[in-house]
């Protein structure tokens, strides 16, 4: 069986991540003889700019819907181009695929010290709601450039949007330590965050096996820092679940190490993969990006697409990396990127 997977390196450290992952994901491939990986690169972002005066082409989602997956580094390079014309092309993605359930695991490695410096190993997983809450384009400004200016933005929470959110996050936990923590700030926002509690209370006979929990955004984000290893799936809406996925990555180690996934768990459209990064222009074109978000990110997409023999593989080889104590500098080692992809393949060669 092949996969098709669609590459969109994009920016930055994005394209040193993705030409990190790809030898990866074809050595697995290799290893378990099971499935064949076929690509398709696209140079969207800057590189595309430059030569079309725009980052992407117009039919861009016509082209990516007939593939597997998407495989995406990174996007973004404020120093020529605001972050909103850059990113345009991720959002409408995400939105016109239906990619409503945003996975972000975050753990800690034996290996690395977090900033946090505890011992109990924290891993968690963030759900966010990825297709309206707090994100939808709906508002606009009155009285611009007046003294009576004004900005309306509105959210939109559907019982559609929040039940399936919901639902897929209860499952999730079912695989894992069958703890869900739901966010919301429903004391203060009282229509849209009371839906979530109503949903929840209505959803959780359905599940008596999974403990539910729920907490404000603003006591979320104190007992994330005083007690991480109590959390297992978190799911919040568009808003909280963005802060809190950037969190629970600081909390972790270094935002280099997480991966994320944008899913249609319905399967009508191909899923997006990527790490949690962005395209880090910092460190651009030195070679020294940490490729473990992107590598684990991998790993997502060949679970994604059946082959969790393989994004097994893939997640050990990393872990065994990480723990034998070779190290990025934002982990603060001395490893440039090719290296550290050098250590991984030898480990998944060694079986
Ligand atoms: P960033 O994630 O690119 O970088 C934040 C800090 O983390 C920097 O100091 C960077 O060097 C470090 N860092 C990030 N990934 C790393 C890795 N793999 N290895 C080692 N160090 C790493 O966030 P920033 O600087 O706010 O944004 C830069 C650009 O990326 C902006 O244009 C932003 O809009 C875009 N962005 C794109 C995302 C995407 O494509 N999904 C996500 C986040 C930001
Ligand atoms: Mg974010």
């Amino acid at each position: 069986k092949t996969h098709r997977i669609a590459l969109y390196p994009g920016d930055g450290i994005g394209t040193e991540v993705v030409a990190a992952t790809v030898p990866v994901l074809d050595a697995v491939a290799s290893i378990t003889g099971r499935f064949d990986l076929s690509y398709e690169s696209f140079d969207w972002g800057m590189a595309h700019y430059d030569r079309h005066g725009r980052v992407a082409p117009e039919d861009f989602l016509d082209v990516l819907r007939g593939f597997d997956a998407i495989f995406l580094g990174a996007v973004g390079w404020p120093a020529r181009l605001p972050d909103h014309i850059t990113l345009t092309p991720l959002i409408r993605l995400r939105q016109a695929f239906d990619l409503y359930a945003c996975v972000r695991p975050a753990r800690t490695f034996p290996g690395v010290v977090g900033p946090l410096r505890r011992s109990d190993p924290i891993d968690v997983v963030v759900v966010r709601e990825n297709s309206e809450g707090e994100y939808i384009d709906n508002g606009g400004l009155f009285a611009t450039g007046t003294a009576q200016e004004v900005a309306v933005q509105t959210a939109l929470h559907t019982r559609r949007g929040v039940e399936r959110i919901l639902r897929f996050s209860f499952a999730l936990a079912r695989t894992r330590r069958h703890t869900l923590t739901m966010i919301t700030k429903s004391n203060a926002q009282r229509y849209s965050y009371v839906l979530w509690d109503r949903v929840l209370a209505e959803l959780a006979p359905e599940f008596p096996d999974v403990r539910t929990d729920k907490l404000h955004i603003d006591a979320a984000t104190l007992e994330l820092v005083r007690r991480p290893h109590t959390f297992d799936v978190i799911v919040g809406s568009n808003l909280f679940g963005d802060i809190l996925s950037d969190l629970t990555g600081g909390i972790t180690g270094s935002l280099g190490l997480n991966p994320s996934a944008n899913l249609n768990p319905e399967r009508t459209t191909p899923s997006l993969f990527e790490p949690v990064h962005g395209s880090a222009p910092d460190i651009a074109g030195k070679g020294v990006a940490n490729p473990t978000g992107a590598m684990l990110s991998g790993a997502m997409m060949l679970e994604w697409l059946g082959e969790a023999d393989a994004a097994t593989l893939v997640r050990d080889a990393v872990e065994q990396t990480l723990a034998a104590g070779v190290a990025t500098p934002d982990i603060g080692g001395l490893t440039t990127t090719a290296q550290f992809t050098d250590a991984v393949l030898g480990r998944l060669r060694q079986g």
